[in-house]
């Protein structure tokens, strides 16, 4: 009887590993544990067994039922639907529930790249406060009081010496003024202005701002670095140009344009039709600034430049309404 036991516990070994669902599962109980499964039935059996021969007997074929019943027991929470303690049935059958993880927002990704790029050639990255001194933003940037230029970025004021920025440009300021050349910075933000909200424009957006000071900066370098940036960016087929611009805190002032990444530079809807699209506004440090920040503008050049980052996330994701990234709609969001 003993050996007997031994290839029924090897069978239901055997058996067990094979169960594969719940209804493989219950075949097992029934072969094996049901009221004429093959180990029940050996306890009829143990009549038969001599008396000196039970206790041992017994105790083999008890330990067999229990090894039975674990196994059967684990298989069973695996495969079972039973109601849990809270009542509900489990059923293996539906589709998972999608887990949502948290994820970057395309402005931050977008700005993530701009950063890594100028990361590589060495710029160290800042940040500034959102509410600025007038002085930082306007003044010390070379715009005096009440001039015209002023006009050009229509400012949220919150009293008469502070103001939501309107550019990342008193960044600059603030790194002048707390360090000395060479300085190699990124400084990327939210800024604020007043404008008319629609699909084009918002009252709040983001900016990167890039400055470098040293002895010997030139116009050429600017060209160069912002060259190298915007192939790594916009693939290395682009061509660029400079066109002259105006900025209070830099001379001479430029913006740059690339070959349309949409159209190739042939013309379409996005780059107006033709072939062009403007990325960013740059130029050589005006002399005031290095002034106004204690550096010594005999001794020093630099080079600066600003761009806007929803217009580059708008046209890189083909998001056609500005305000979309700002009313943290996670259908919308969930997208990208
Ligand atoms: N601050 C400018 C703007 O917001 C951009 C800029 C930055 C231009 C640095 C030149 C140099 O329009």
């Amino acid at each position: 009887m003993l050996e007997q036991l031994n290839t029924l516990r090897k069978e239901f070994e055997e058996a067990s590993a094979k169960v594969s669902s719940a209804s493989d599962l219950e075949n097992l109980r029934i072969k094996f544990l049901a009221k004429n499964g093959s180990v029940t039935m050996l306890f009829e059996e143990l009549k038969n067994v001599s008396k000196e021969d039970k206790p041992v007997v017994g105790k083999n074929l008890n330990e067999l039922k229990n090894f039975c019943q674990s196994v059967f027991a684990e298989l069973k929470e695996k495969y079972e639907s039973a109601p849990d303690s809270s009542g509900r049935v489990l059923d293996l059958t539906l589709p998972g529930r999608e887990v949502l993880t948290g994820k970057k927002h395309i402005i931050i990704k977008t700005m993530d790249e701009i950063k890594s790029i100028f990361k590589r050639m060495g710029f160290s990255v800042y940040d500034g406060p959102e509410a600025e001194s007038d002085y930082n933003n306007f003044e010390a940037l070379n715009f005096p009081a009440d001039h015209p230029a002023r006009d050009m970025q229509d400012t949220f004021f919150i009293n008469q010496k502070f103001l939501l920025r309107t550019h990342t440009s008193p960044v600059q300021v603030r790194v002048m003024q707390n360090q000395q050349p060479p300085v190699r910075a990124i400084m990327p933000g939210k800024v604020f202005r007043n404008e008319d909200i629609n699909a084009r424009s918002y009252c709040l957006f983001h900016q990167v701002e890039g400055l470098a000071v040293d002895t010997d900066i030139t116009f050429a370098e600017l060209k160069g670095t912002l060259f190298a940036f915007a192939k790594e960016f916009y693939g290395s087929n682009i061509k660029y140009r400079f066109r002259s611009s105006f900025f209070p805190f830099t001379e001479p002032s430029a913006e740059m344009d690339i070959t349309c990444y949409l159209c190739n530079g042939k013309g379409c809807r996005i780059c107006k039709h033709s072939g062009w699209l403007e990325i960013l506004g740059c130029g050589m440090v005006d002399p005031n600034v290095f002034k106004s920040v204690g550096y010594d503008e005999e001794k020093y050049t630099g080079y600066a430049f600003g761009m806007g980052i929803e217009r580059i996330a708008l046209l890189k994701y083909g998001i056609d309404d500005i305000r979309l990234l700002f009313e943290n709609d996670t259908r919308f969001l969930r997208q990208f």
